[in-house]
């Protein structure tokens, strides 16, 4: 195999995507644009990659200095002054081939969906035919402002006209340029050196040498892209949103590949940070957001949201259920319609049920609140029970305040705990109790009003009221 050199064109200021930083630095969910493309490139293993940087060059450059997909590559950047189109970009870039016999692969910064595959594929197709010249082309229903690939009589590339020079018939043609090509480096040189502006744009078009190798005779192809996505470009907000989109559903395929088990793919969204394990089961409309950790044999039950949290082995976080900056031990069982908030610590073993709430609180191993119970500010030991309705009131108006719970306590249904307190190991709290004093280890604590009884009173005042209806 001849050796590669590449050439990706960034000069561009992309000024459809807002801000004033070159379009190649506009970041998707899985990095800068300029990277997703060194990323995809690394694969045909090109000697030397050359970036023409233009627009806030010094920002491109500082970038690339310390950008992690840069490192496989040896990277020289050209500095194009002015933007005067394409063909003009790849003259600037001349002088960096000089002496670099073998391929030329040039692509643009604003493409950033190409698999690693594709341009194997693609490079591979192009040595195969011993083509001067190979594009990669693609079917776009519609074909907009895409170069169209106009060919002859007997199906044979003749060259590419841009859309705003093409006419009506040409305007109807849907194979169309995505701006990757590969080229015989002893081409390249004279055919860019001799590129004409005489067009609509008053361009350098990069894709006049298509017609230039036709005429010389030279062999010319396109090859045509098996998936249209990869050529999406990025010239809008919209575009961005949608490269976001795809780079999203290849990360939700991967981990499919990789034994996690989505019930609902379609229905769930995860940042590129958040990290699944195999053995996880996902269900319909779970957002994982930043950085996630879900481990394996968890299950996700559905309509989740999880934020910066560690989801440990063998974790069932049930049906709506929302947990934030939170780690969650192996074994334990969350929900349905948990709300676990920043600062949540829970133990191997845990329990915390329907309509519960969690701040900035840890609770031990074994530990349970299985119903509608607010825990916020306070430790709770192991195996201890937190009965139906209990609040800590952490919150006098002014400070918080902290309870601590020891282990094996019971701590009856509606009870309030007002903090500061604490209750020693093995205590027992009467249910509907409020508490304010700490309460000893291995105590009953009862501290609610004392039952009345009036015997037969519901029976007289019934009797009453009947009497006095008639
Ligand atoms: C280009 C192609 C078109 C193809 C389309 C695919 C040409 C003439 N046209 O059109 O056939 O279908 O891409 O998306 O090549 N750039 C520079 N310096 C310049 C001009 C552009 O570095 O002077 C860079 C831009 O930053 C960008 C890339 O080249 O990354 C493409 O330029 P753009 O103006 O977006 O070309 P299109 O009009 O989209
Ligand atoms: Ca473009």
């Amino acid at each position: 195999m001849e050796q590669i050199c590449c050439v990706i064109l960034a000069a561009g200021l992309g000024k459809r995507l807002g801000g004033d930083s070159p379009k190649a630095l506009a970041t998707t969910r899985s990095g800068a644009l300029i990277d997703l493309a060194l990323e995809s490139l690394a694969s045909v293993s090109p000697v030397k990659t050359i970036v023409v940087v233009g627009h806030k060059r010094e920002l491109l450059e500082k970038h690339l200095a310390t950008s992690s997909a840069a490192k496989g590559h040896t990277i020289e950047t050209i500095s194009q002054p002015e933007q005067l189109g394409t063909g003009h970009a790849v003259r600037c870039a001349l002088p960096a081939l000089e002496g670099f016999t073998g391929t030329v692969i040039l692509t643009y910064a604003d493409h950033p969906l190409f698999t690693a595959e594709t341009l194997k594929h693609f490079v591979a197709y192009h040595s195969f035919k011993k083509s001067t010249l190979t594009m990669l082309s693609f079917t776009a229903p519609p074909p907009n402002g895409y170069g169209r690939i106009v060919r002859g009589a007997k199906n044979e590339v003749l060259r590419i006209t841009e859309a705003k020079d093409c006419n009506p018939e040409e305007l109807l043609i849907n194979e169309v340029n995505s701006g990757v090509y590969a080229v015989d480096s002893s081409f390249l040189k004279p055919a860019v050196e001799s590129l004409q502006n005489n067009n609509s744009q008053k361009e350098y078009y990069l894709t006049d040498i298509v017609e230039k190798a036709v005429k010389e005779g030279q062999t010319v192809c396109a090859f045509p892209l098996g998936d249209p996505q990869e050529a999406a470009g990025v010239n809008t907000l919209s575009d961005l949103a949608y490269v976001n989109q795809v780079l999203e559903r290849r990360h939700i395929r991967q981990l499919q590949a990789d034994g996690v088990l989505f019930d609902d793919p379609a229905t769930c969204s995860l940042d590129a940070s958040v990290v699944l394990k195999a053995g996880a089961r996902v269900g319909p409309q779970v957002q994982l957001r930043g950085d996630t950790v879900v481990e394996t044999g968890v299950t996700l039950e559905g309509s989740l949201l999880i934020i910066n949290s560690t989801i440990g082995r063998n974790v069932t976080i049930k049906l709506g259920s929302r947990v934030e900056e939170a780690v969650i031990g192996e074994e334990a069982s969350v929900g349905p319609f948990a709300n676990i908030r920043p600062g949540t610590s829970l133990g191997a073993h845990t329990r915390i049920g329907n309509f519960v709430e969690v701040k900035n609180a840890t609770l031990r191993d074994g530990a349970k609140a299985s119903h509608l119970t607010y825990l916020g500010d306070c430790t709770v030991g192991e195996e201890s029970n937190i009965g139906a309705g209990t609040i800590t009131c952490n919150y006098d108006g002014y400070r918080k305040s902290a309870t601590t719970i020891g282990k094996g306590v019971f701590i009856g249904s509606n009870s309030c705990l007002v903090a500061p307190v604490h209750v020693g190991d093995g205590a027992l709290i009467a249910a509907g109790s409020v508490i304010t004093q700490d309460v000893p280890a291995d105590a009953l604590a009862l501290g609610r009003a004392k039952q009345e009884m009036k015997g037969g009173w519901a029976a007289t005042r019934r009797a009453q009221l009947e009497k006095q209806k008639k």
